[in-house]
């Protein structure tokens, strides 16, 4: 077990990722906000599976949140964090201070458009800006060869490969499937603001996304009579605040009529404080067993 170099400044970070280059070694980055889990833990490990350098980043994105959202009360506990990454085996810990991250008259930002309209889009405006505008800056600052994002977020995860692409970064995006706990709720650093209640009824999220899978592997393709049977599910079993239930086309998360192709069934609901997302992503091998 060795404790993974802790580096606080960007410009540290910058001078171990530029000697880490020059000494031709492969890296990889996992971004995170902290908290971490086994749903993280598994972005470390399908790191390593291509690199040879990893760095995890520790970061609550103030950009990120709306005024009205979880900033102040996103779970944070950094000496446990360093204490799991050093379990496995990560090399450096970049971990920067909101104040030495922004200068105070930061003034630039990075969007992208179309991808980033519906879905969480819709409900915090300006979320997907905050995050690609913090991801550049962490790959400018980590140059990673590779980066590693959830599966959870996959809307975001799809955020940034197109970021990658439009601006040209060399960097390689990988999407790591969804870490479920034993009862099938998606791991989230959030879930630590459930109560009791909420976190026994979270699941149902889950179960419905599920339900929806099976009718279609049943033969259903209408993409709006499985919105209605997942929505009505979530109602009646979990909450009556549901942000959205869509089934998307996979690479445009453009909504879809006829379910034909790979797509993605997707939901976000709030429950008191906490709000949940999940999703399933359907292939045509899933599709075709019907
Ligand atoms: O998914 C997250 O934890 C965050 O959105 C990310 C990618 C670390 C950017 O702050």
């Amino acid at each position: 077990m060795s404790k993974p170099e802790i580096i606080i400044t960007p410009d540290k970070m910058c001078l171990l990722a530029s000697s880490w280059r020059s000494d031709r070694l492969k890296i990889a980055l996992v971004p995170t906000m902290g908290f971490l889990h086994e749903g993280h833990l598994s972005l470390i490990k399908k790191a390593r599976e291509t690199a040879n350098r990893i760095i995890v980043s520790i970061f609550v994105n103030p950009l990120q949140f709306g005024p009205n959202e979880d900033f102040d009360s996103y779970p944070r506990n950094i000496e446990r964090d360093i204490f799991q990454l050093s379990k496995y085996g990560v090399d450096a810990a970049f971990i920067p201070t909101i104040q030495n991250f922004y200068s105070p008259n930061f003034s630039t930002s990075v969007d992208v458009n179309d991808l980033t309209q519906g879905l969480c889009g819709t409900d915090r405006p300006g979320h997907f800006k905050g995050v690609t505008t913090v991801v550049t800056k962490l790959f400018n600052t980590c140059s990673p060869h590779v980066a590693v994002f959830g599966q959870k977020d996959f809307q975001q995860a799809m955020v940034i490969k197109r970021m990658t692409r439009d601006l040209n970064w060399n960097i390689d995006i990988k999407i790591a499937p969804t870490v479920r706990e034993h009862d099938g709720l998606a791991m989230s650093s959030r879930n630590a603001n459930l109560t009791t209640l909420e976190r026994s009824n979270a699941p149902k999220l889950y179960k419905g996304l599920c339900k929806g899978q099976t009718e279609i592997t049943n033969g259903v393709r209408s993409a709006k009579k499985i919105q209605q049977i997942i929505y009505c599910f979530i109602k009646e079993n979990l909450t009556e605040q549901i942000e959205y239930v869509e089934v998307i086309d996979k690479e445009t998360l453009e909504r879809i009529d006829t379910i034909s192709r790979p797509i993605v069934i997707a939901a976000a609901v709030r429950l008191s404080k906490t709000r949940l997302i999940d999703n399933i992503i359907l292939s045509p091998s899933n599709l075709s067993t019907s």
